[in-house]
């Protein structure tokens, strides 16, 4: 397993998917951690992550590697501020560089280092090898530490990498982790398994073995509850402990009438027939309207939902006896993002998953099986334990469903049409291969009335906008170029099958300046 110690740079998380993606167990702890949590890790290698700050800067408290960490006596590879960190602290100078590198670099890499030999985009005049890197730096090694030796250079940076072989101690000053460093993951694997020696144990099968085995300890002969949405998370985790423990599960399945064209029926279909897991479906579709009657702002919409589905969330949990713990599909970037990495102490649970005051109320614990999985490993163990691929790569679907994609008030009759609307969608974009290529798409219904005319008579009637759109991060994304003929065959489709329907706009605003959704 490998240690990843965040200094603060925005790709952390980047390098622990690189290590995972290789096949290994990694974690991120601040770079300040104690010192027994990492004696405790007890890690077989240790990455350490770029950063804001500059070494040489002597007023401030500059991040440092702790003793403990230099202690363990296992290799270290320190990208940028980490590899700047390295180097100072272990006897070499660090100085503000003259010309500052971001983005684009050739970097020659030179001598045999371990870390580097064989790595190459392709080689110079004098047979040396070249490297494609993305550089970010204002600092440089000026001088270099007892017992390194150059191992990558460029003009501006003739330290541009640094590497002590026999004791596995290495720097680079770019990037490995982003794509940009085309090589970066061969380099990251050449430190992972031949400097540190891990062997590539991280599968999806002993993934699943591990947190069978765990949860299996954690909670003995008690039961588990958990509230099942039909999203990849909580689904995996229903999955997963049906696995683990079988009969002490019980999910809580609550149908809000704003889901999707038939998701309800799907999710019994999946989790109750054919996985024989005991689900219990609450079909609150007229509670939740009646709830949100007459409301058009949109972030009061969110709050009735997402209270009305605490109180009946809370009403179904009341009924069951002796359920000692609650479930929550919980990821290792909402544990992140929500907590920090740099504090790693917090501990705040995804709101929608939050179910209000039910785990102190009926005192119940807390269990977070894939707290320690990104998305792509929580798709993995998905697909191997038996749920369908199509469930497992679902677009993302937000917590309060079509209330947000119906504009300004809800009415029954609205949902009704814009889950027809948008199952053709989505079905057409499965048909013609573009639903894997887009991040997100969907349907939204305006509650405009258009004139329309089909036949000899005239149609008033409402409009429905598409949008899909690609992301990696779903903070900004652009309107997927979807081809003109397909938009053409999928507006014939919804105007001429669902009644209620005249017109079909599509969406061409990015984000930002727009949000994906349209409330
Ligand atoms: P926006 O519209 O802010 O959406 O660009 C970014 C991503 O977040 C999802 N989203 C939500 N998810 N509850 C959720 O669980 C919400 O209230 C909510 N609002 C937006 C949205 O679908 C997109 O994936």
């Amino acid at each position: 397993r490998i240690l990843v110690l965040d200094f603060g740079s925005q790709y952390t998380q980047l390098i622990a998917r690189r290590v995972r993606e290789i096949g290994v167990y990694c974690e991120i702890l601040p770079w300040d951690v104690e010192e027994t949590r990492v004696q405790g890790f007890a890690p077989s290698g240790v990455i350490l992550s770029g950063g804001p700050e500059s070494v040489h800067e002597e007023t401030a408290q500059t991040p440092r590697i702790a003793a403990a960490v230099l202690d363990l006596a296992v290799p270290v590879l320190g990208i940028c501020y980490g590899m700047q960190a390295l180097a100072h602290q272990l006897g070499g100078v660090v100085e503000p560089s003259q010309t500052k590198e971001f983005g684009y670099a050739e970097v020659r890499a030179r001598g045999h280092s371990v870390l580097l030999r064989d790595i190459e985009d392709r080689t110079n005049d004098e047979g040396h090898g070249l490297l494609d890197v993305w550089m970010s730096h204002g600092d440089r090694v000026a001088e270099l530490p007892a017992g390194f030796k150059v191992i990558a250079s460029t003009p501006a940076a003739p330290i541009a990498g640094i590497g002590d072989d026999d004791r596995g101690l290495y720097g680079l000053q770019f990037h490995p982790e982003v794509t940009h460093t085309r090589q970066g993951q061969r380099i990251l694997e050449r430190f992972v398994r031949s400097v540190c020696g891990c062997t590539g144990q991280w599968t999806a099968g002993n993934i699943i073995d591990d947190l069978v085995a765990r949860v299996r300890e954690t909670v003995g002969n008690q039961n588990v509850l958990l509230g099942l949405s039909g999203g990849v998370d909580s689904s995996v985790v229903a999955a997963l402990l049906h696995k683990a423990i079988g009969d002490q599960l019980t999910c809580v399945f609550v149908d809000n009438g704003l889901l999707r064209l038939e998701e309800g029926d799907e999710v019994m279909r999946t989790f109750a027939r054919h996985m024989g897991i005991r689900v219990i479906r609450v079909d609150a579709e007229a509670r939740f309207l009646d709830a949100l009657a007459g409301e058009a702002d949109p972030e009061a919409k969110r709050k009735i939902i997402g209270r009305t589905f605490i109180e009946v969330f809370d009403e179904e949990a009341g009924k069951l006896d002796n359920i000692q713990w609650l479930a929550q599909g919980t990821i290792y970037p909402d544990v992140i993002e929500s907590a920090g990495a740099s504090t790693g102490k917090a501990h705040v649970i995804k709101s929608h998953h939050n179910v209000g005051g039910l785990p102190e109320r009926m005192n119940l614990k807390l269990l977070e099986p894939l707290r320690e999985l990104f998305k792509d490993e929580v798709r993995r163990i998905g697909v191997e334990l038996g749920l369908p691929a199509e469930m497992v790569h679902r677009h993302p679907f937000p917590g309060p469903g079509l209330g947000v994609r119906i504009l300004g008030e809800i009415h029954k009759e609205y949902a009704d049409c814009l889950r027809l609307a948008d199952a053709i969608f989505i079905a057409e974009l499965r048909a013609a291969g573009w639903y894997e290529k887009t991040s997100q798409a969907f349907a939204v219904f305006l509650p405009v009335r258009s004139v329309g005319v089909t036949g000899d008579g005239r149609r008033y009637e409402w409009v429905v906008a598409l949008r899909a759109v690609e992301t990696v991060d779903f903070m900004t994304a652009r309107w997927a170029h979807l081809p003109y003929e397909f938009l053409d065959h999928v507006s014939r489709r919804i105007i001429n099958e669902i009644e209620g329907i005249s017109r079909v706009v599509y969406d061409i605003s990015g984000k930002p300046p727009a949000t994906i959704e349209w409330e």
